[in-house]
């Protein structure tokens, strides 16, 4: 374990490189449940995750040494639990911001937790919320990002990486500073009461915001746009005057190729 600094306020002032380890969420949860008194911003970041988490019980690929696997230690005891999409708001925005330097605007929030390059998945970002009483004592902010990886097993749907764009490699510190950077700036706002602002940026970085395509859900194919993001994080699809109201799983976004 190495411990280095960055020059932001606090997101990454405390990182932690770690050859190996099942999961750097876990790692960061069960330090904080062990009380180890680690400060705001702690950033564990490990070069190869042999259990790497995604949504839903997936897994998360990624090839040793190649990729940015990290999770940061935020404390946002100012957001109640009904708040708590807000934070999923400020993080994407805070990575679409790092990633923007970088990869200019093709960078997109798939809702609800995906990053998008044009229209394939360069990352994924899984929040685990530790609660106490209403509020969210403790909140580990995973983030996994394709940097240097080419090859992908086929289990792994529609992705991109850094180099597949920019054909060559990318320094892996310098983009963990880029959008640690991006986060610590939109947690900010987040914590200054300027949600109206962030929740403009994400609707204005949000992949299909305003457009049509086609969906599925319950089953059945329909054309639709996304014309919002509700507070509690559920996805707005209208369809004439039709406004229909989904939780992650319940839409399927169908791309051109299904
Ligand atoms: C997803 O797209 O399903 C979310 C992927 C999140 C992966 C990151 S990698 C660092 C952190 N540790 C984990 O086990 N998962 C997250």
């Amino acid at each position: 374990m190495q411990n280095n600094t960055f020059s932001g306020l606090f997101v990454g002032q405390n990182l932690l490189t770690i050859k190996q380890v099942d999961s750097t969420n876990n790692f960061l949860k069960e330090a904080v449940a062990n009380s180890t008194p680690l400060p705001e911003g702690t950033v564990i970041m490990a070069e190869e995750q042999y259990e790497g988490r995604g949504q839903q019980n997936n897994k998360w690929n990624s090839e040793p040494g190649k990729n940015l696997t990290f999770s940061i230690l935020l404390k946002p005891a100012f957001l109640s639990l009904n708040d708590q999409y807000d934070l999923n708001v400020a993080v994407s925005v805070g990575i679409i911001k790092g990633l923007q330097n970088v990869l200019t605007n093709a960078i997109k929030i798939k809702w609800p937790n995906d990053i998008y390059w044009g229209d394939k998945k360069i990352g994924g970002v899984l929040i685990e919320n530790l609660v106490q009483g209403s509020v969210i004592k403790n909140s580990i902010i995973g983030i996994g990002l394709n940097v240097n990886q080419v090859d992908f097993p086929d289990w792994v749907p529609n992705p991109v990486s850094v180099k597949q764009i920019l054909h060559r490699d990318y320094d892996l510190k310098a983009l963990l500073y880029d959008i640690c950077s991006g986060i610590e700036a939109a947690y900010l706002m987040l914590r200054a009461g300027n949600f109206e602002q962030l929740k403009a940026l994400y609707l204005k970085n949000l992949y299909w915001y305003n457009e049509t395509h086609r969906f599925k859900a319950n089953n059945v194919v329909f054309e639709g746009t996304i014309t919002g993001v509700e507070k509690n994080g559920q996805l707005v699809v209208s369809s004439g005057p039709v406004m229909r109201l989904y939780n992650f799983k319940e839409v399927e976004f169908l791309n051109k190729h299904k």
